[in-house]
């Protein structure tokens, strides 16, 4: 990020710079864009200009007011004496009209201009490609919505509003001076050089501490988001005094330019205040020499002297507004530069009503960063309604794998096809519609159960399609428990559910979604043996009749998917079925040696599974296994299962807790 460039009528040489982005936008050129933004409310901005266009009028009216009062009592006039104070009322109330009418109309534009905004905002954090986020720091982005937002806010009302008001009461009040004498007047002329000398220097220092001030908030609304977020792990580690320590640094930071901001505003403000004095001291000194007062009434004198008075208030707001305009022009440069930010490429027009799932990848690489390439000449096969698995060491690549048939990010190279349709050829949203993701951290959104079930399409569902989603996803039971049932509140981010609940809510959902191509990444390793059983078990009866993506880290829960692919450093190392794979005697094969050469492994060694180990879920992570890894003798110690229980069910278990947690 670099700083907005000055002002071309500071720099000429920024003058023809084009406004193809933000990063290049001079504050010219975003003046320009806010003010399109104002377009639309063009009728209530004349309002309010009206408005403070009266306003204005009235602060000179007085100085006429008074002068011409103080003629009328040295002439004795009586039909003064109602007229005056009637003018007097009129004018504070034409005041009083013209500052509502100004106010208001103001507000009601830059909050219309703010919220506009603020959604557009938000509309783009949702269309920039995933990578954007890699890129950027969450509190720097949650803070361009709140902080950066705001000061635009501040910008568009306070600053207008100062600068409609006593722009116009400044030059109204000139105007008025310049009309009665304006040789005097030229005074202010001569001071006015000095005062924009040093209104430039202070801009440029106002500039650099907002800019400066962004960041800080940035880092100050991270660490506060980390430190809500993290709040157990905080305390487990014993991290308070590391983590308060990081954020008073950022908080002090952010003092700290505050406090320079401050420092420029506090010293240009008199500055100009002591320039424009002595003008004043000046205007005096003329104003009563005997050329001036020889042909000027009393009134006269006073009129001339007050409307020059009157200007000191105007003048010291307009100076100190330049620093809520900096502020804001560097707020609108932040907004504008991730309004600029490439979006998601949506180019296809393919729309299928409902694929039959048929996805076959070709040559296809990836990189995240083109340095160092994550996916490297993937060549698979996957049939409509088949299952396939994922295995290899963390960081191998099958995550990125699957995130690419969302398009989550773009291939580098090759193609991937969908009932032989590119990927890049389907309309994004209609790709999105025909795959349902399951994945290990569950994101949950401040609502209730059913609200989470039916995230996104809770219009286009019935109540009985939720139940029926979360009792195929064997939720509906844990669910009827809870203290409202289906409207129970879920916490923010799910707090209140357990990991297994959340993750059977997640399943609940790619349940009603029903979508003909599924993923499931490590959707139940977080889980105990237990709660996974339930979990495979909803899972299987979600796989049917699906094109599947397994990734799971534990081999027994994928040993029936149709095809087996092993994955390392980002190539497809082995493929093949569980039984081909092991009779290979590669790399799967030793990987499955390692999780089950202890305990449960060698439990449901081939020909020693019980019946109905055909699902998964059932046959290789039954209770009894985890059971028999920790050595402890149960009840159905007695089943013919457990008669297979080789010796080495006694040793230490270590590999079978690896099994059990991995
Ligand atoms: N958003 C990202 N930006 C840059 N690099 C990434 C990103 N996500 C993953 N990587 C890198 O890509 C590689 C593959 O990661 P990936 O998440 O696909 O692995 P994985 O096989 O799913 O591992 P695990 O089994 O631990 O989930 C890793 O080296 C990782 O550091
Ligand atoms: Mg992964």
């Amino acid at each position: 990020m670099s700083q907005p460039k000055e002002d071309p009528v500071v720099d000429p040489a920024d003058a023809n710079a084009a406004p193809a982005s933000a990063s290049e936008m001079t504050a010219t050129q975003i003046y320009k864009r806010l003010l399109g933004y104002v377009r639309p409310f063009v009728p209530a901005f004349v309002v309010s200009m009206l408005g403070y266009l009266i306003f204005a009028v009235t602060t000179p009216a007085t100085a006429a007011w008074l002068g011409w009062t103080i003629d009328q009592i040295e002439a004795q006039n009586d039909a003064a004496r109602i007229l005056a104070p009637l003018l007097c009322v009129l004018i504070v109330l034409a005041r009083g009209v013209g500052g509502f009418m100004g106010h208001y109309a103001l507000e009601y534009v830059a909050n219309h201009v703010v919220h506009r905004l603020r959604c557009q905002v938000l509309d783009q954090l949702m269309s920039v490609p995933l990578g954007y986020y890699d890129q950027s720091s969450m509190g720097r982005l949650v803070s361009k919505v709140t902080y950066d937002v705001l000061q635009i806010k501040g910008a568009a009302t306070n600053a207008v509003t100062v600068v409609l008001r006593e722009g116009m009461t400044v030059i109204g009040l000139l105007g008025w001076l310049f009309w009665v004498n304006w040789r005097l007047s030229m005074v202010f002329l001569l001071v006015a050089p000095c005062m924009a000398f040093i209104v430039h220097l202070a801009t440029k220092r106002y500039r650099r501490y907002s800019k400066q001030m962004q960041d800080s908030m940035g880092d100050v609304t991270q660490l506060a988001n980390e430190t809500i977020k993290g709040q157990r792990v905080i305390r487990t580690f014993n991290a308070t005094d590391f983590v308060s320590g990081r954020f008073s640094d950022s908080s002090e930071r952010n003092r700290r330019q505050n406090m320079k901001m401050v420092a420029t505003q506090a010293t240009a403000t008199p500055l100009i205040q002591i320039i424009v004095s002595v003008a004043m001291a000046i205007l005096i000194w003329l104003a009563l020499g005997p050329e001036f007062l020889g042909n000027a009434s009393a009134g006269d004198v006073v009129t001339f002297l007050t409307l020059a008075g009157m200007l000191s208030k105007p003048l010291r707001q307009l100076s100190g507004v330049n620093a809520i305009i900096q502020r804001g022009i560097s707020a609108s440069y932040s907004i504008f530069e991730l309004l600029d930010a490439e979006q998601e490429k949506n180019l296809g027009q393919h729309r299928a009503d409902r694929v039959q799932g048929n996805l076959v990848l070709s040559d296809v690489s990836f990189a995240y960063d083109p340095e160092s390439p994550v996916l490297q000449t993937i060549n698979l096969d996957v049939k409509a309604g088949t299952t396939l698995a994922l295995v290899g060491r963390s960081g191998s690549g099958k995550s990125t794998l699957v995130n690419l048939l969302p398009r989550f990010y773009d291939i580098t190279a090759g193609n991937i096809t969908l009932d032989a349709v590119e990927l890049s050829e389907y309309e994004l949203g209609n790709l999105r519609e025909q795959i349902a993701i399951v994945s290990q951290d569950v994101v949950l959104f401040e609502g209730s159960v059913a609200d989470n079930i039916a995230y996104g399409i809770a219009d286009k569902v019935s109540h009985e399609q939720i139940l029926e989603a979360a009792k195929n996803a064997h939720a509906d039971e844990f669910i009827q428990s809870l203290p409202q049932g289906y409207d129970s509140p879920v916490g923010d981010g799910g707090s209140l559910l357990s990991g297994g609940q959340r993750q059977r809510l997640a399943i609940a959902r790619a349940f009603l979604k029903d979508a003909p191509v599924l993923i499931l990444d490590e959707a139940t390793s977080a889980l105990d043996t237990e709660s996974e059983q339930h979990i495979q078990q909803a899972l299987n009866q979600l796989m049917r009749g699906r094109t599947t993506f397994v990734i799971a880290h534990r081999l027994s829960t994928i040993e029936n998917a149709d095809e087996i692919v092993v994955m390392d450093q980002g190539r497809i190392v082995e493929q093949g079925s569980h039984k081909a794979l092991l009779e290979k005697d590669g790399h799967y094969a030793r990987l499955h040696r390692m999780q089950f050469n202890d305990g449960d492994g060698v439990l449901f060694a081939e020909g020693a599974r019980p019946a109905e180990s055909s699902q998964p879920a059932e046959g290789s992570q039954s209770a009894e296994g985890s059971q028999s890894a920790e050595g402890s003798q149960s009840a159905e110690g007695s089943e013919p299962a457990k008669g297979s229980r080789p010796a080495e069910g006694s040793r230490p278990a270590k590999g079978s807790d690896d099994a059990v947690t991995s």
